[in-house]
This record gives C-alpha cells, sequence and structure tokens, in this order.
C-alpha cells in the first residue's frame, strides 16, 4: 500500500467507479486487476452494493449440484457452493450408497428460534422469586410478543414460550428471559430481535430490573434435524485388485471411526468438519447465514460439556451400517439475501421451492453422506487417494500447467499415485522439455 495516502475514511461514500479508481491509486493496482473486481458475473454490481458495505467487487465460487439425494422418498440434485475440491464427489457418491439401500428419513424435532433479553441489578437471592412473577405472566408476554409481529401469527407463526434462567453466581448476577418463536419460513433474526426489544422494558417494569442483551441466540436447540440412514455394508466393500476388505469389515472400521470422535475432540473437530463439508455449501448456495449455523451446530457438539461427534454410527442386528445426525439449522427461504441473490434463488428451484423444514433436512441428509464418505475413505484407502484424485487438476494449475497441459500433468500423477505439488512442477518441465505437451494426448499419455 502507498505508506503516504491517508486511510480509506468515507470508502463508503464513493460511488463504484470512484472506489475502484481509489482503490488503483491506493495498492497500486494494475489496469488488469482493477478489470477482476469489475466482472460481476451473476451477481450485478447494484445488488452487490445493496447487500454489503464498501463493495468493490464480487468473490465467486464454484457451484455444482449433488445427485443421488433421496429424502423420505424424493430425490434431490442439491446445489453445493465450495470451493474443495472432492467434497461434491463424496456427499454424491455416499447418497448413492444411501439411495441403492433404500434413502434418507430425515424429520424435524423442532422449528423454534431463541431470543434472548438479559435482566440485570436485580438481587441473586430474589431471582427465583422473580423467575415465578415472570412465568406467572407467560400469557401476557407472549401476546405482547404477537401483536409485534401479526403478520408472522396470520402465518401461523409467533411466540410459543417463554423460559427463564438464572446465574446468581456470575460476578456480575443476571438472569435471562428466552422467547422461544415460530419463525416459519425466515430464518427470523430480525423477527426474533424485533419481538426482544419489545418485551424488554415489559419484564423490566415487571421485575424492576434494566434490561441489558436484546438478541437472538444462534444456538437453536429448539431448531433440531435428525437424518437416518441404513447402509448395505456390501456398497461398502473395497474391491481393489492389490486391496480386498469386506463390506462388514469396512462398516465395522466405520464405527470404530465413530468411537474415536466420540470420545476424542481433537477427533471430534475434524469428524465434524467432515460433516459440516455437506451442510455449509448448501446454506452458501441458498443464500444462509453459515457463520450463525457452523456457531450453533458446534455448541450443538459440546452440549453435554465435551466437544464431540455430530453422529452415530453403529451396525443393527441385520448387519446394516446405520448413521444418524442432528443439527440445529437457521435456514430461511425468504429474508436475508435468499430471494434477491440471482444464484440463490435458483438453487431454490432446482431444490423445487424447499420450505425451511424441507431443506433443513436435505442439508442433514447431505451432511450425513459426507460424513460417511470421508469415513469409508479414512477406513479403507485413506482419504488421499480419493481426494488427491480431484486436487490433481489444482495441483497441476498451481505449478503453472495451462489449457490441455492439466489434464496431463494431473492425469499422470493419478496414475503414478504421487499427487503433490512437487510431482506438478516435474511432470510440467518434462511435458515441456520433451515438446510432449505440442503432440496428441493420447500419445503423451502412453
Ligand atoms: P470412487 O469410488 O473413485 O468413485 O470415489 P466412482 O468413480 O466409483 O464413483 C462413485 C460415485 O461417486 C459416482 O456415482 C458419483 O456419484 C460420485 P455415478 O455418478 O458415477 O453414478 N463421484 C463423482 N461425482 C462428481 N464428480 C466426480 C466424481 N467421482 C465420483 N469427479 C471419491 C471417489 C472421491 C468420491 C471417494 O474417494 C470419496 O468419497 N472420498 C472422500 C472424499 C472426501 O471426503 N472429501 C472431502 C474433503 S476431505 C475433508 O475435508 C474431510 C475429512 O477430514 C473429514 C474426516 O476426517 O472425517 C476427511
Amino acid at each position: 500500500m502507498n505508506k503516504e495516502t491517508p486511510s480509506l475514511s468515507g470508502f463508503y461514500k464513493l460511488n463504484q467507479g470512484e472506489r475502484w479508481n481509489r482503490l488503483a491509486t491506493v495498492f497500486d493496482l494494475s489496469a488488469e486487476e482493477i478489470g477482476l473486481l469489475k466482472r460481476d458475473g451473476a451477481l450485478p454490481h447494484e445488488l452487490t452494493d445493496l447487500f454489503i458495505e464498501n463493495a468493490v467487487g464480487n468473490f465467486p465460487m464454484p457451484l455444482g449440484l449433488v445427485t443421488n439425494v433421496l429424502v423420505n422418498g424424493e430425490e434431490f440434485a442439491v446445489p453445493f457452493a465450495v470451493e474443495e475440491s472432492s467434497v461434491i464427489a463424496a456427499s454424491s457418491n455416499a447418497s448413492k450408497w444411501v439411495k441403492q439401500s433404500g434413502g434418507f428419513t430425515a424429520t424435524c424435532l423442532g422449528s423454534l428460534m431463541i431470543g434472548q433479553i438479559q435482566i440485570l441489578d436485580i438481587a441473586p437471592e430474589k431471582m427465583e422469586e422473580l423467575a415465578d412473577k415472570i412465568l406467572a405472566s407467560k400469557e401476557l408476554l407472549l401476546q405482547r410478543a404477537n401483536e409485534t409481529h401479526p403478520r408472522l401469527v396470520k402465518r401461523g407463526g409467533g411466540a410459543r414460550n417463554i423460559e427463564v434462567r438464572s446465574f446468581p453466581h456470575a460476578e456480575i448476577p443476571f438472569m435471562v428471559v428466552h422467547v422461544h418463536l415460530d419463525t416459519q419460513e425466515a430464518m427470523g433474526a430480525n423477527l426474533v430481535n424485533t419481538v426482544c426489544e419489545r418485551l424488554a422494558p415489559e419484564i423490566e417494569s415487571l421485575v424492576g430490573g434494566r434490561a441489558g442483551l436484546r438478541i437472538l441466540s444462534n444456538y437453536a436447540d429448539q431448531r433440531l434435524f435428525r437424518a437416518h440412514c441404513k447402509v448395505n455394508p456390501e456398497l461398502l466393500a473395497l474391491n481393489e485388485p492389490d486391496r480386498k476388505l469386506s463390506g462388514a469389515e469396512v462398516a465395522k472400521r466405520i464405527v470404530e471411526a465413530y468411537v474415536f470422535a466420540k470420545y476424542d475432540p481433537y477427533r471430534a473437530t475434524t469428524h465434524n468438519k467432515g460433516i459440516m463439508n455437506g451442510v455449509d455449501p448448501l446454506v452458501i448456495a441458498t443464500g444462509n447465514d453459515w457463520r450463525a449455523i457452523e456457531a450453533g451446530v458446534h455448541t450443538y457438539a459440546a452440549r453435554e460439556g465435551r466437544y464431540q461427534s455430530l453422529s452415530r454410527w453403529w451396525i443393527d442386528e441385520e448387519g446394516m451400517l446405520n448413521g444418524e445426525v442432528t443439527l440445529p439449522l437457521q435456514f430461511g427461504t425468504v429474508g436475508g439475501v435468499t430471494r434477491l441473490h440471482p444464484v440463490s434463488q435458483l438453487s431454490l428451484r432446482i431444490l423445487r421451492e424447499p420450505t425451511v423444514k424441507t431443506l433443513s433436512q436435505i442439508a442433514c441428509c447431505t451432511g450425513l453422506a459426507s460424513n460417511l464418505a470421508a469415513l469409508r475413505a479414512l477406513v479403507t484407502t485413506g482419504i488421499q487417494a480419493g481426494h488427491m484424485k480431484l486436487h490433481a487438476k489444482n495441483l497441476a494449475l498451481g505449478a503453472g500447467a495451462r489449457g490441455k497441459e492439466i489434464e496431463l500433468v494431473a492425469g499422470e500423477m493419478v496414475k503414478a499415485k504421487d499427487v503433490s505439488a512437487t510431482h506438478a512442477e516435474r511432470l510440467l518441465e518434462f511435458f515441456r522439455n520433451s515438446s510432449i505437451i505440442d503432440a496428441p494426448v493420447q500419445q503423451s499419455l502412453s
């Protein structure tokens, strides 16, 4: 950055063209570099500028489809916005085993968001009595909450319950009032926050304390979804010429891998990352808030006081491999940018305009499938074989390969079972020096 240039204070007041000019000067960017920012693709600059502040361009992300996702008897092609190779292949791969075994069953265990109102300046010894007082006024508080959103109530949603929690031993003692809200098709952050702000003065006058924070909780443990699958182990058998493993053995090893994640938080974190490989890309593709979902899911994984696996795997009495995952998911199909971003609209169309409930159930299924694919790879060939096979083209690109060189270098690495940046560089140099690149591709592969 040009050190003599002052900060970008007031950058937001500039129009798009002025911002690009300013950037070019401050960061010494070339016309070509600014050209990258000027390309808007599927998201027009007018929208980018509305969605976020200080917008200078778009950050394109690959969009692909996970296939074979059979949920409660209905098949979906699931849009994934993701930058990592093998994530889509993995989720499709395991969804295929599940489909061949009868498909996923998915359920909704609850669909309420939680709003929190913190109450301060209450003597710890009075907290129990005041909690009872708040609960005695539950109906009135629910009524007040519903007056805030008459249209939500008309659509069948609204406030459902009030709970009170007390923290008398905190260094600054406080109470918390929870409002449970059915936000219908919306993720609900704005609906919940408005209710919290509306109820805060009511609660203050009821208990005589002072309202602190009034905000939703992203720990959506009243908005839980579950997916289950029962897989025929025969589909998991490893039948490579030099390595063979029966399906029953693979299933047994998958259960061992799950137990590892159940007890060891170091492993659980990676195991759960493997589950979120199948959730976050759908959250992004549908314009939903992945920070909220990630935060909620990991708190749920630690709900028993220790971070552990979000999924569970076991073998039933018929020898079938069973898997189950339960996730707190805060999706919306309206609100936020879901209906404004042209690609998230398209993603929802590809999913045949699902309700929030269906969308959340699909996410649980693709999450469970991603987990299964990763575990099956980990207990058989190791993750690198499949993952690196699909990552090979990226490594070839990173080594400098262009056009048909990419296929050539990637193909040779996979064939030699050595997929690495160093090998990509060596191969590229070899191909270029021996002029193979200019020869027909089939010749060069011999
Ligand atoms: P394969 O056995 O070589 O695949 O697996 P295949 O060629 O026999 O094809 C089987 C199915 O996989 C296909 O069925 C597709 O559904 C899908 P079909 O459509 O042919 O009827 N498939 C593909 N879909 C799209 N594009 C492709 C493609 N290839 C197969 N190119 C595969 C290859 C990579 C799928 C397998 O090795 C696998 O599932 N590996 C797991 C990879 C993985 O988990 N990647 C995520 C990144 S690693 C990570 O982040 C998480 C981790 O740390 C989590 C943890 O530790 O638990 C591992």
